[in-house]
């Protein structure tokens, strides 16, 4: 593996910093992996149109684990987290090459459903989205949807309610819209309309982006308690958030293509995320975690 540079110059750009590192494209390292997987990405390649957004991803996501997703700007973090529930089926020009294995299944494979995906590997979004809708009703949309079998719809939202740290709150104003709420009690909403459905995965893209500090400890504080029960993957810009709510982190950056020059996303490094933070093993993570780009 070829050394970093002892220094970078003032004002260089993020993608300028990393290709000064110069390592080889190869570098890629993977770390301790999960005991018990339930997601893995094996050479998952993904295109939009022509270009080549990710290349070849292989990585493990461990039941009840926190993963963390990190790298950065554009360097395809979205993008695999995306796959992972087979979101970027709705981009037209989206394109998935490998597989992504959910316990042993390629959800890929050309007879699933990616509906049925989704209720298994449920989503976050950056911006809080609540439907406009009260937050009863937020709750109760998913299992309402899917047909899930439900004796009493009281229990089903007071239970996402409370999984997701909001009941207490709320519970005094059930049937109010859930655009009265504030950013992080939306996005706790969110949170626990994901959960109504009883997923097994969840996935989050920058959760906490949209957030002040406090709502950002909560949300954490929320992650933290709901590893018992999910298995989480999670993109953020927040290398202390990675730190302190994550099991494992992986970590990404782009590298120009050496025909086209446009900027494909690689994973670089993939390891317990006290070693990514302490002991990382390719120059480029140091780099990065220690805030010399990005
Ligand atoms: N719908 C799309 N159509 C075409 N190109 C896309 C699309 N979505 C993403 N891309 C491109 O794919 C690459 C990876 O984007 P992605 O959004 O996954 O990056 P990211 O790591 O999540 O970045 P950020 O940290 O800014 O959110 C970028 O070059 C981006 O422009
Ligand atoms: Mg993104």
């Amino acid at each position: 593996m070829a050394s970093h540079p002892a220094t970078f110059s003032t004002g260089q750009s993020p993608a300028a910093a990393v290709d000064a590192l110069n390592v080889a494209d190869d570098a890629q390292t993977i770390g301790a992996l999960p005991d018990d997987v339930v997601m893995e990405t094996v050479n998952l390649n993904v295109f939009y149109g022509d270009f080549h957004a990710v290349h070849d991803v292989n990585l493990s996501f461990g039941k009840n684990e926190i993963t963390a997703m990190i790298g950065p700007s554009g360097c395809g973090k979205s993008t695999v987290l995306r796959c992972l529930n087979r979101m970027n089926d709705l981009v037209p020009s989206a394109r998935v090459e490998g597989s992504i294995n959910y316990h042993g299944q390629n959800i890929y494979a050309p007879k699933v459903d990616p509906i049925a995906v989704r209720e298994h590997i449920g989503m976050v979004f950056q911006k809080p989205n609540p439907f406009p809708k009260s937050i009863y009703d937020n709750i109760a949309y998913g299992p309402r949807v899917i047909g899930m079998k439900v004796d009493n719809m009281d229990d089903v939202v007071e239970e996402a309610l409370r999984g997701a740290a909001l009941w207490d709150e709320v519970k005094d104003k059930l049937k109010q819209s859930a655009y009265g709420l504030s950013g992080g009690q939306q996005q706790r909403l969110c949170i626990a309309r994901t959960i109504a459905t009883k997923p097994d995965v969840i996935l989050m893209d920058e959760p906490c982006s949209a957030l002040d500090p406090i709502a950002t400890s909560k949300v954490e504080d929320l992650m933290l308690q709901m590893r018992k029960d999910y298995t989480i993957i999670v993109v953020t810009h927040n290398m202390q958030q990675a730190a302190r709510v994550s099991d494992r982190t992986a970590f990404f950056t782009a590298r120009p293509d050496e025909t086209t020059g446009n900027r494909t996303g690689l994973l670089v490094e993939f390891d317990r995320t006290k070693d990514i933070f302490a002991n990382p093993h390719d120059p480029r993570t140091e780099a990065y975690i220690s805030g010399r780009f990005g």
